[in-house]
């Protein structure tokens, strides 16, 4: 009863000061419902006298520097801060213990994740664009809400390998564009939630085999634009759930069991970019795989065993490599295979016998050519492939 009537006069009240939304706006802001925006206003410093009911609070693209004080107790109410493109250098302190759940500091120039034990309800916290130089155990400490984290584009090069063990909750990590050139095995240990994980545009050079161990619920893992020169064995094992890696533009030279031990839900690899020249197999591991993507390599051939138990795969992208060779037989266990580029290749044997290397291939639409050493193709010889059924072929 007691708890009901206190509900009802907060209500009542809440009601009131919403009512009071227009008298109470400052005076270059624009209020609308509980959105208070004072974004692109000049401001210099956090504004006084904001109106208690608001709940978004809109102070991006301003002037505010130095360091910044939000007294928690006026604003019970507010739960999403925007602070972007601002020039602030330390990190906000909320005095007292804060409601704010979403808060946006992207381009700004904070060197140091601190005080966030004022911030319990933290859900989304974006830094992305600062100065933050490392994350040790006691930065998330308090931070056991957070959902999604992004760090990207800072200065991080040193992390400790407890840092992340209070985020349990969280689903989406973005660390890409830092300094990251070890990553310290069991750093990840905790993170039973985490779906997205994105490490590009580091310094990258190895993966420990199990450090990924822990992340049952990975869906996606970016590790683009690193200087990966080795996968250890085992380094993906335990990624029962993950659905998309990205190896694009390291320094790979082998497609091996080793590493592909444990993908067993992996659907997209893109690996293009890398200095593979042997493909030892370990497909088995990942027979669910749609799409690959082997461009920008340097393969020099393909072997009948290259491509096994790869039954579901749809598109196999193999341009700008060096083929001059594809085994008979390659193909006959791809079925899928809807489009295959191999523009930018030396082939050249080719056409005559095509019939023998692309048997396999039932479902191909679409099969690309271009830039090889092909001097001339006998009519006869791609006519299994056309009949009817419309396959698009380009071929210089
Ligand atoms: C706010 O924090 C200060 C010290 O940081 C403390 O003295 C004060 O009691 C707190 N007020 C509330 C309402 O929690
Ligand atoms: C990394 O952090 C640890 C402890 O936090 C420190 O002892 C070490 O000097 C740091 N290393 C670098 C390169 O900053
Ligand atoms: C790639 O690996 C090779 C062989 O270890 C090494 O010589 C080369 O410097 C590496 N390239 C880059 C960009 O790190
Ligand atoms: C693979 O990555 C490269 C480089 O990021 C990109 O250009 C390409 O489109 C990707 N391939 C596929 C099939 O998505």
């Amino acid at each position: 009863m007691l708890i009901a009537y206190l509900l009802l006069v907060s209500t009542l009240f809440y009601e009131v000061l919403i009512c009071n939304a227009k008298k109470d706006c400052p005076k270059r802001c624009e209020c609308l419902g509980t959105y208070v925006d004072c974004s692109k206003t000049m401001l210099n410093t956090f504004p006084e006298g904001l109106p208690q009911w608001m709940e978004t609070l809109d102070l991006s693209v301003n002037k505010i520097d130095g360091s910044l004080a939000i007294d928690t107790n006026s604003y019970l109410f507010l739960t999403t801060l925007k602070l972007t493109k601002n020039s602030i250098a330390t990190f906000p302190i909320f005095v007292n213990r804060s409601t704010v759940s979403n808060l946006n500091l992207a381009h700004n120039k904070i060197e140091k994740l601190e005080a966030l034990e004022h911030l319990p309800n933290l859900k989304n916290l974006d830094m992305n664009k600062n100065k933050l130089t490392f994350l040790d155990d006691n930065t998330f400490s308090q931070s056991t809400h957070l959902k999604i984290l992004n760090l990207n584009n800072n200065l991080i090069s040193n992390l400790s390998a407890n840092c992340l063990d209070t985020l349990t909750h969280l689903v989406e990590l973005k660390i890409s564009h830092n300094k990251l050139n070890n990553l310290p095995v069991g750093l990840f240990k905790k993170l039973k939630n985490l779906e997205t994980l994105d490490l590009g545009r580091n310094h990258i050079t190895v993966i420990h085999g199990l450090l990924f161990k822990d992340l049952v619920n990975l869906k996606t893992i970016i590790l683009r634009q690193n200087l990966i020169e080795d996968l250890q064995d085992g380094s993906f094992y335990g990624l029962i759930h993950l659905q998309a890696l990205h190896l694009e533009d390291n320094n790979l030279s082998k497609i091996s069991k080793g590493w592909l031990y444990g993908l067993t839900s992996l659907i997209y690899l893109n690996i293009s970019y890398n200095r593979i020249d042997q493909i030892i197999s370990g497909w088995e591991y990942c027979e669910d795989l749609a799409e690959l993507d082997l461009s920008y390599n340097k393969l020099q051939y393909i072997e009948k065993s290259n491509l096994e138990n790869l039954r579901k795969l749809h598109k196999l992208h193999l341009n700008n490599n060096r083929l001059s060779f594809i085994e008979e037989g390659s193909f006959n266990n791809t079925p899928m295979i809807r489009t295959l580029q191999m523009d930018h290749n030396y082939l050249s044997w080719l056409i005559e016998d095509a019939k023998e290397t692309f048997i396999g291939l039932r479902n191909l639409k679409k099969l690309s050519l271009a830039n090889n050493k092909i001097l001339f193709i006998k009519k006869r010889s791609l006519y299994w492939l056309r009949q009817s059924r419309g396959i698009k072929f380009t071929s210089k």
